[in-house]
């Protein structure tokens, strides 16, 4: 079974035709991230312009990647390999969301598709379904990404449940406003990261202990990176003064931090909770520190787990991971008076 995926949650236009929910026959992303990066965030009426900039062609690349002997111009000829259209239908920015729905639901009426919603939060989760190595169920789901930090337990395709995550910031906002204290770049995960990198590979012994991990200590599930970011802007107004920290330093201490918290929670998820596999996820599981973290933790903890990671490409917004998602979640079909959910939840 083909899907043809679309993706247009945040800054990213993406168009993927992924076969039977796990073979990617294309997946093209398009983004605008750079004038964001102009703007040190992202402005939603600009993002929403470039998603109607992007998506058409997107559409017609990625359909001439997965059918390269078609003629891409005899569109019925193309869509008879189709079998059904999927999209991003929340969480998100409203008016990026409407590109991708209003482009999807015109695709199905026009050439008679089936119509699968998509919820962006679960599609993360099937960014692991992409590898040969898929997750066994039941497992724990951490999706840490720029609007979610959430502890997803996931029993069966189709079953989500909550079970804790942030109170407030989400990891990678966390990590994007801690690089705009520190005088980094856009998007702040990766210039983090990439200082954080320059400061460790000089100091490997560095205890990297400066800045607080919030509800550790806490037995819920839960999270907090508000208090973050406050400790990095009080810090970076003393250093001005001191110039006792380099941006490098101060980056790899943000990175520790939430690096961190998230892999404690996760280990106090994993041993409450009867399940298989590990399942880190979203944007800020590109991150190359919190990976390596993540694995020595479970393996240090002699946790008999499966860690499943997706593949760097499939970290942040793709719609492979949504047409993955659509495919094992077939029962969500819906009808076209579909609208986008901005505050969609499980
Ligand atoms: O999943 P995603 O592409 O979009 C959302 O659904 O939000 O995640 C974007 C977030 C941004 O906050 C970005 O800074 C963060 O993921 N991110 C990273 C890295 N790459 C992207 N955070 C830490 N380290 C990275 N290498
Ligand atoms: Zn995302």
């Amino acid at each position: 079974m083909n899907i043809l995926a679309i993706e247009t949650s945040c800054d990213e236009t993406s168009v993927a035709v992924v076969k039977n929910g796990t073979d990617v026959l294309s997946c093209v992303i398009a983004t605008s991230m750079k004038l964001h990066a102009e703007s040190g965030g992202i402005i939603p009426e600009n993002a929403a312009r470039k998603q109607i900039e992007y998506i058409i062609p997107t559409i017609e690349k990625a359909l001439q990647i997965a059918f390269p002997h078609e003629n891409i111009l005899a569109r019925d000829e193309t869509f008879e390999q189709i079998d059904a259209i999927a999209v991003t239908v929340g969480p998100g920015l409203i008016g990026s969301l409407l590109v991708g729905v209003e482009t999807a639901k015109t695709l199905a009426s026009v050439f008679n598709k089936r119509l699968i919603p998509v919820n962006h939060v679960q599609a993360h989760i099937y960014a692991t379904f992409l590898s040969k190595t898929p997750p066994q169920f039941p497992f724990l789901s951490l999706v840490v990404s720029g609007g979610h930090t959430d502890f997803v337990y996931v029993e069966k395709h189709g079953s989500y449940k909550r079970i804790g995550g942030t109170r407030d910031d989400a990891a990678g906002e966390a990590f994007d406003k801690c690089a705009r204290i520190i005088g980094l770049g856009y998007p702040g995960g990766p210039s983090i990261a990439k200082a954080a990198e320059q400061y460790i590979s000089k100091n490997p012994n560095s205890k990297l202990t400066l800045f607080p991990r919030p509800m550790i200590f806490d037995k819920s599930l839960d999270l907090s990176f508000s208090g973050l970011k406050t400790a990095v802007l009080r810090l970076v107004k003393t250093n001005e003064k001191d110039n006792v920290y380099s941006k490098e330093q101060l980056a790899a201490e943000v990175q520790a931090a939430i690096a961190d918290s998230l892999i404690k929670k996760t280990l106090r998820a994993v041993e409450s909770l009867n399940i298989k596999s590990v399942v880190l996820c979203g944007g800020v599981s590109a991150n190359i520190y919190l990976r390596h973290q993540m694995e020595a933790l479970l393996l240090f903890n002699k946790v008999s787990l499966s860690l499943h990671v997706p593949e760097l490409v499939y970290c942040t917004d793709n719609a492979a991971m949504v047409g993955s998602c659509a495919f094992f979640n077939q029962n969500n079909d819906f009808v076209l008076s579909l609208e986008p959910n901005p505050e969609l939840h499980f």
